[in-house]
């Protein structure tokens, strides 16, 4: 690793502070400046966490030589214009997912992204950089589970910051912003092609705009003819609620987050492992973080040390940015989309 990357941090908010909290003391980074159109909360950061300098206007930071590296929090609507002036000025860039609110704009990303070689982007498809799941992967890649036929998962939050969530809302429903995850965990544990969606959606309460759902179900079908549902809320009177199953012809393997511990939180997640063919239980305890976020720079950084891919690469990115597009449509339309394979989305 190179001595030191210099880097900026822009939109202060929840996720930048994820990101901030969790690299700020590492000896290979140096937080040149936060930014945040409210300068307040961009002076905040930087007092928490020792950044050099803030500001609310980033375009002052692009023109320096000791900054690398330029992490992208902002709202989904502002990916685009910013990710487009950090590769004009040579910077590496993470940006936070969704990588846009439309599909035009998503395509534009993409292409900008693979215009600019010389300059590596992460998208934070966080769960690729945690413990518990690539340890699932591995298992399921193994054969622990035999071949896959049915993927349950639910992700729903019971909403106590409404202001954030509506500017969220505002900009993408949950089965994209939170999708892109999951889309990604299919595509990835099964490393299958998802060849049809479908789904349902509808509005609890009025947080979301008009014309949009802040519930949603998506229904995929593999290319092996197994199934997978993905569910996610946001909203007043929904419970927070996590499931994490997969299930094969030889077991099922079962993931409860230590938030979600009826006990042993100390312990870390819970990987229930059951063998079918056996009829055996196993438990595995893993002191997972859930948003590794030095283990996702430190992958940027290797991308750039070795000119090697970042993980996931920007064709599964954007292959599951339009899945989860295909699955808003799907709702709307109640329909189920065909995809001969997923790759013919890039
Ligand atoms: N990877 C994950 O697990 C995860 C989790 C939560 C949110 N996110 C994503 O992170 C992004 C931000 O979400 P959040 O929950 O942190 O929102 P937030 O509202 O808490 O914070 C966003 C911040 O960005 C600032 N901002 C917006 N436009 C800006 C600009 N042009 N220049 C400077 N600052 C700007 C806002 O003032 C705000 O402080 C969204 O794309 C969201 O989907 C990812």
């Amino acid at each position: 690793m190179k001595n030191k990357y210099g880097l900026v941090l822009i939109g202060c908010g929840h996720i930048g502070e994820a990101h901030i909290s969790d690299i700020y003391y590492h000896d290979e980074i140096e937080v040149v400046g936060v930014v945040d159109l409210n300068l307040e909360a961009a002076r905040v950061f930087a007092k928490k966490y020792g950044a050099q300098s803030y500001g609310n206007d980033y375009h002052e930071y692009l023109k320096r030589d000791d900054v690398d590296i330029v992490i992208i929090a902002t709202y989904v609507n502002s990916h685009l214009p910013i990710l487009k002036d950090c590769l004009a000025a040579g910077k590496h860039v993470l940006c936070e997912k969704p990588i846009a609110g439309s599909l035009e704009e998503g395509r534009e990303f993409y292409d900008v992204v693979k215009a600019h070689p010389e300059c590596k982007v992460q998208i934070a498809h966080i769960l690729r950089y945690n413990e518990s799941y690539r340890k699932i992967a591995e298992m399921i890649h193994d054969g622990a589970i035999g071949d896959i036929r049915l993927i349950r998962m639910a992700q729903n939050h019971h909403i106590m910051n409404r202001d954030r969530y509506a500017t969220l809302l505002r900009d993408c429903p949950p089965i994209i912003d939170c999708g892109v995850h999951y889309i990604d965990v299919i595509r990835w544990f099964t490393g299958m092609d998802i060849v049809s969606i479908g789904g349902i959606g509808t509005r609890i309460g009025d947080i979301a705009p008009d014309g949009t759902f802040n519930y949603g179900l998506l229904t995929m079908e593999l290319e092996n003819g197994g199934t997978a549902f993905y569910e996610a809320a946001w909203a007043d009177s929904t419970a927070s609620y996590n499931l994490k199953e997969f299930i094969g012809t030889k077991g099922r393997i079962r993931l409860v987050l230590n938030d979600y511990r009826f006990q042993d939180h100390e312990e870390g997640d819970l990987i229930e492992y059951y063998d079918a063919e056996e009829n055996v239980y196993h438990t595995i305890n893993l002191r997972a973080k859930y948003k590794n976020m030095w283990g996702q720079l430190k992958g940027l950084i290797e991308a750039i040390e070795t000119d090697g891919e970042c993980f996931p690469t920007m064709d599964d990115v954007f292959i599951a940015y339009r899945l989860a597009l295909l699955g808003d449509q799907a709702i709307k339309e109640k329909r189920i989309i065909s995809i001969d394979s997923d790759k013919d989305l890039l």
